[in-house]
């Protein structure tokens, strides 16, 4: 449900003036110190906001408060701008009217601040989309732009607004933004030149030389340092809190959000640096010699830098300030210029260049956020305008801005009664005539056209002859002495005469909101606004790109003899179309008070704030408000409100609103004189009434709220009670339960212990009854067994006496023997003949078996393996077998031939084609073929030769040829003698007699000794007709060669000659052969 709310509730003092009780000027400013101190700095009058400016960030402008504020009525929540701008921006979007913003006060009193405050409210709640953010963020950013032009540190306010701004917003039928339009007002152009004590320049100069870098500052030829120009006061160029080189980087920003072009912004900083140049072009006297003075420039650098950043001529310039042209009626009047009369020139273009670069800012920012020309807008207008001005030296910008502020109070009493009646006829209630001040007449002596102040002035400036300010003064004393708001001490009427606070020079207006002192000097000046014709001509001239714009006047084609209008009429012009404008419009009012003058917050002084509240006329304000009904409220909200203070409406009331109110109102007994019911509203003619009813509503509410305490704790405490006995039947439930099974699980584990005490009681019992029947049971049998035993052996004893030992002894041997024989079978050896392992005898009775049968097994493996020979391989064996016999431990030779294979044709003699003749001159199959050598019976030396062996002849040939060198037959050879050492020496004997023992025994050598010898012991052995070859192994024997015998010798020789057997020629009689021990 949503929560009604009203200004009324939690009220600091009262939010609403209308309400003040009793009314007077103290009440008034103790009401506002009063919510002050409480950070309430907005107060209403009726719909007007007073806004206190708290110099400090207050957290009441956030987005949340944005939310807060939305839709809701007027005087439904605590005072507050956001309220005033809602209300606006609602009954633009959905009454479709026009509305205006006036924010009026003095200077730095927060207008500008509001302004902004207002336009954030309005883009924050209205649509959104990419356009209109666009459009939103544009409005909103053209402010730093005029800002940074356009204010400046004032004594009063270090971002004072030194021009006035009236902004248009317009906006669509669905209250979506489509763009505006700035009017500005009197741009305070004087201060380009010089500043009071204390002040500033305009913002942009100090932030261009601070923020701009480097390069920038070089392209317009300007310096960092503010102390080098003479148009920037130097004592207050730093202002605390204020970044002037983030504000110029802010304000770039902005110019391009707004939609400058990178070279306008360019063009803009040249101008700017050319108003700094101007400043520093210094003038020096020359005498001429006609008597007149004349001006010359004393430094031209300046001048020079200047022209080049505008594109004049220097020449140009110069001239234009040393002389002035006066043209009248087709003649041309030159005159010189003093030295006071060029600075006047020269401040009087740097004042009008300035001021009209911030037109054309304008001009340009609303050619940027101006809406498409569309069907008719809703427009909301924001005005920002200097508020009521009093120095202590008042002149004639003060002049100008307090008619202006004239002119916007007589707008605001007429507006605000009129809305007032209007609001009387539309409720249907008899209007009562308020009495009340009406400035009109203060407005009338400024501006009446025939004799007002400013006409007066105008003609002053208009007319020929000598025109000083005292000329005017007169005028006034003449033709305004009898008005009643006008006082000067030389008057036509003699009132003033002794009024020594009026000084002679100056004149006094009463303005509605007090008395202000003007004095009369720099008047004329100041409306005449004077720029030499010579200086816009040299402007007009220029190469920028902006001058022509500016000064358009200067254009010779179009030469103006009439002079321009007064800066008077144009305000008076302005302020009247603004006057105009506003009229349109519903108005909506805040009015800005500043609380003290240290820029200080939480500093309230009566005595300022009083000042203000008097020219603002706020109490006036108030009595016009309250001059009818006081107080007023639709019926539902206040029904709504007051309905508890009646039993019949309370707590609903079911008919129409207006008949709830009526019937309350009777039940209260208010008498019928306070109230009046019209439509929509009922109106509520003193405060006290309001207060009345809020008393015995707040009454009502704190006996409700007892009641609705009272009903709510004893809910509350109930609701306590049955959930905390719930929740005890709970608690006890599960304790109950867990204290049973805790006990249970106790009882359970106690059974156990006893049961099995029990059981392993009887359980032993029974073991040891059942150990006891089974021992008596062994005993039994054992007895019985014994006794049996005893029985049979007693019967068969007998049968056992004879032959036992014998068969026992046979049994266990023949178990013995069995166990032996199948052990032996899982252990046997191998079937290698050479494997010389046999299994480890069990029994020392078994030796000699055991040793027999390995001699067995081994007789039967190699049986075995001979079984498996084939013939070759058994002729082989059986020549080996041979050799073996002939030569085992008789030669040495013997142990090295015996792994060597009897290979018998060492020289393939029958595959070889070298021995193919060979081969087929033998007739029998050649058994052995090897290479021997023969031994020289002369020298002892060895000749190769072709051993051949066949079954019936040695054949010896040779080597090379293959010739036969010799055959024997084998029964020719009676004996073979070889050596008992390792050498391959062999003699072949032959028979005596026979035909090949002519030439003598052979003495030959052979690698293949064992071999030759035993092939010719066993061919020897089958020849059927030979005897059996002896075999002669000794190391000397005789050999005949052909009739001598010589005894070769073999003995052991030292390893010499490559170890090699060695033969000699002893003696006719011994051929001595060497082997070494080794071969
Ligand atoms: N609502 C606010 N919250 C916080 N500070 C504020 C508020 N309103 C004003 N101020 C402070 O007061 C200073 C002056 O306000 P502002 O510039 O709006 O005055 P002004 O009425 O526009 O003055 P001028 O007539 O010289 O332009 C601001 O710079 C700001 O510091
Ligand atoms: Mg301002």
């Amino acid at each position: 449900m949503e929560v009604k709310t009203s200004l009324l509730d939690n009220m600091i003092g009262v939010g609403d003036m209308v309400l003040l009780e009793p009314l007077s000027e103290d009440s008034f400013i103790a009401n506002l110190r009063n919510r002050f101190d409480h950070n309430e700095i907005y107060t209403y009058i009726g719909s007007v906001v007073i806004s206190m400016n708290p110099y400090r960030s207050l957290p009441i402008f956030t987005p949340e408060k944005v939310e807060e504020y939305r839709n809701r009525n007027f005087y439904e929540l605590s005072p507050h701008i956001y309220a005033l701008a809602d209300e606006a921006y609602r009954s633009l979007r959905d009454q479709d009217k026009d509305q205006c913003i006036l924010i009026t006060g003095e200077s730095g009193a927060g207008k500008t601040e509001a302004s902004k405050l207002v336009m954030s409210y309005v883009a924050a709640v209205c649509g959104k989309g990419q356009e209109v953010n666009k459009v939103k963020e544009q409005l909103l950013q053209s402010n730093p732009v005029l800002e940074a032009f356009g204010n400046a540190k004032t004594v009063r306010n270090d971002n004072s607004s030194r021009f006035g701004k009236y902004m248009d917003i317009e906006f669509d039928f669905k209250g979506d933004p489509l763009g505006g339009v700035i009017s500005n007002y009197l741009l305070e152009k004087s201060r380009v030149v010089k500043q009071p004590r204390g002040e500033r320049n305009f913002h942009i100069f100090y932030q261009l030389l601070s923020g701009a870098s480097d390069d920038t500052l070089k392209k317009l030829k300007l310096d960092r340092d503010f102390s080098k120009y003479n148009y920037l006061s130097l004592d207050s160029a730093a202002v605390n809190g204020l970044d002037d080189a983030a504000n110029f980087r802010t304000v770039r920003n902005a110019m391009q959000i707004v939609g400058f072009m990178e070279d306008e912004v360019q063009s803009v900083l040249e101008l700017v640096a050319a108003v700094l140049k101007l400043g520093n072009i210094e003038f020096k006297p020359e005498s001429r010699c006609n008597g007149n003075d004349e001006s010359r420039i004393r430094d031209k650098n300046d001048l020079k830098e200047m022209c080049e950043l505008l594109g004049t001529e220097q020449t140009v310039l110069e001239r234009a300030f040393s002389y002035r042209t006066v043209e009248a009626k087709q003649e041309k009047v030159c005159t010189t210029l003093n030295v006071a009369q060029a600075y006047y020139a020269r401040d009087a273009l740097a004042k009008n260049l300035y001021s009209r670069l911030f037109s054309w800012l304008v001009t340009r920012i609303n050619e940027s956020i101006k809406a498409a020309p569309k069907s008719r807008h809703k427009v909301m207008g924001v005005l920002d305008i200097y508020g009521f001005e009093i120095f202590e030296e008042n002149s004639f910008e003060q002049f100008i801005i307090n008619y202006c502020n004239e002119k916007l109070q007589q707008i605001f009493i007429e507006l605000t009664l009129r809305e007032e009646q209007e609001e009387y006829v539309r409720e249907g209630i008899e209007w009562t005539n308020i009495e009340y001040f009406n400035n009109a007449i203060i407005c009338d002596l400024i501006e009446n056209h025939q004799n007002g102040i400013l006409a007066m002035l105008d003609e002053e400036c208009l007319r020929p002859g000598t025109v000083t300010d005292e000329t005017f003064l007169d005028k006034l004393n003449t033709i305004c002495a009898e008005h009643l708001h006008f006082e000067s001490r030389l008057s036509k009427s003699s009132k003033f005469l002794t009024d020594h606070s009026l000084p002679h020079n100056c004149f006094r207006i009463q303005h509605y909101a007090g008395k202000v002192l003007y004095r009369a000097e720099g008047f004329v000046d100041k409306n005449n606004d004077l720029l030499y014709r010579d200086l816009s001509q040299a402007m007009y001239k220029a190469n920028h790109s902006l001058m022509k714009q500016l000064f358009p006047e200067g254009n010779p084609a179009k030469v103006n003899l009439k002079r321009p209008p007064t800066a008077g009429f144009q305000f008076r012009h302005s302020v009247g179309t603004l006057m105009r404008n506003l009229q349109t419009k519903n108005p909506n009012y805040i009015r800005c008070i500043k609380p003290n003058d240290k820029k200080a917050s939480h500093i309230f002084t009566d005595s300022l704030v009083c000042h203000q509240v008097r020219y603002l006329g706020l109490m006036e304000n108030v009595r016009v408000r309250r001059a009818g009904y006081a107080f007023r409220q639709a019926y539902e909200p206040c029904l709504e409100r007051y309905k508890m203070l009646c039993k019949r409406t309370w707590p609903h009331w079911r008919g129409p609103a207006r008949e709830g109110v009526e019937v309350l109102m009777a039940d209260l007994t208010v008498p019928a004189e306070e109230f009046s019911f019209g439509r929509s509203k009922v109106f509520i003619r003193n405060p006290r009434t309001l207060f009345f009813l809020e008393e015995r509503r707040r009454q009502c509410l704190q006996d409700l709220a007892t009641l609705i305490q009272k009903i709510y704790r004893g809910w509350k405490c109930r609701s306590h009670f049955l959930l905390l006995k719930k929740s005890q039947i709970v608690v006890a439930a599960w304790y109950r339960r867990y204290a049973q099974q805790n006990k249970y699980k106790r009882i359970k584990s106690a059974t156990t212990v006893v049961q099995s005490y029990t059981r392993g009681w009887q359980a032993r019992k029974l073991l040891r009854e059942l150990k006891y029947q089974k021992r008596c049971e062994e005993a039994v049998t054992t007895i019985s067994a014994y006794w049996h035993g005893t029985q049979v052996r007693r019967e068969y004893r007998k049968f056992f006496r004879a032959n036992a030992g014998k068969k026992i002894y046979n049994f266990t041997i023949q178990r013995i023997m069995q166990k032996y024989f199948l052990g032996l079978k899982s252990t046997m050896p191998s079937m290698s003949p050479i494997d010389k392992s046999w299994p480890v005898k069990p029994y020392l009775f078994l030796d000699g078996v055991h040793s027999e049968l390995r001699r067995i097994f081994h007789l039967w493996r190699c049986k075995k393996y001979r079984s498996e020979f084939t013939e070759e391989k058994k002729a082989v064996f059986e020549e080996k077998l041979e050799a073996s016999e002939i030569f085992k431990d008789k030669k040495a030779l013997y142990a090295s031939s015996v792994s060597q294979p009897f290979m018998g044709d060492y020289l393939e003699i029958s595959k070889n084609p070298k021995y193919q003749k060979l081969n087929s001159a033998m007739d029998e199959k050649v058994l052995l073929a090897d290479v021997v050598n023969k031994i020289n019976r002369a020298n002892g030396k060895g000749t190769a030769r072709i051993f051949l062996l066949t079954k019936n002849s040695v054949v010896l040939a040779d080597q090379k040829t293959g010739q036969v060198k010799a055959s024997v037959p084998l029964p020719d050879l009676t004996s073979v003698s070889v050596s008992t050492q390792s050498d391959g020496f062999f003699a072949l004997k032959l028979k005596e007699g026979s035909a090949s023992a002519i030439k003598g025994d052979f003495l030959l050598s052979s690698e293949h000794l064992i071999e030759i010898i035993t092939k010719l012991h066993r061919t020897g052995a089958t020849a059927a007709d030979s005897e059996q070859l002896n075999i002669d192994i000794s190391d000397e024997f005789l050999v005949q060669f052909k009739h001598d015998k010589v005894c070769v010798k073999f003995i052991q020789g030292a390893p010499k000659n490559g170890n090699s057997v060695s033969c000699k020629r002893k003696n006719n009689r011994l051929l001595e052969v060497s082997v070494p021990s080794t071969v």
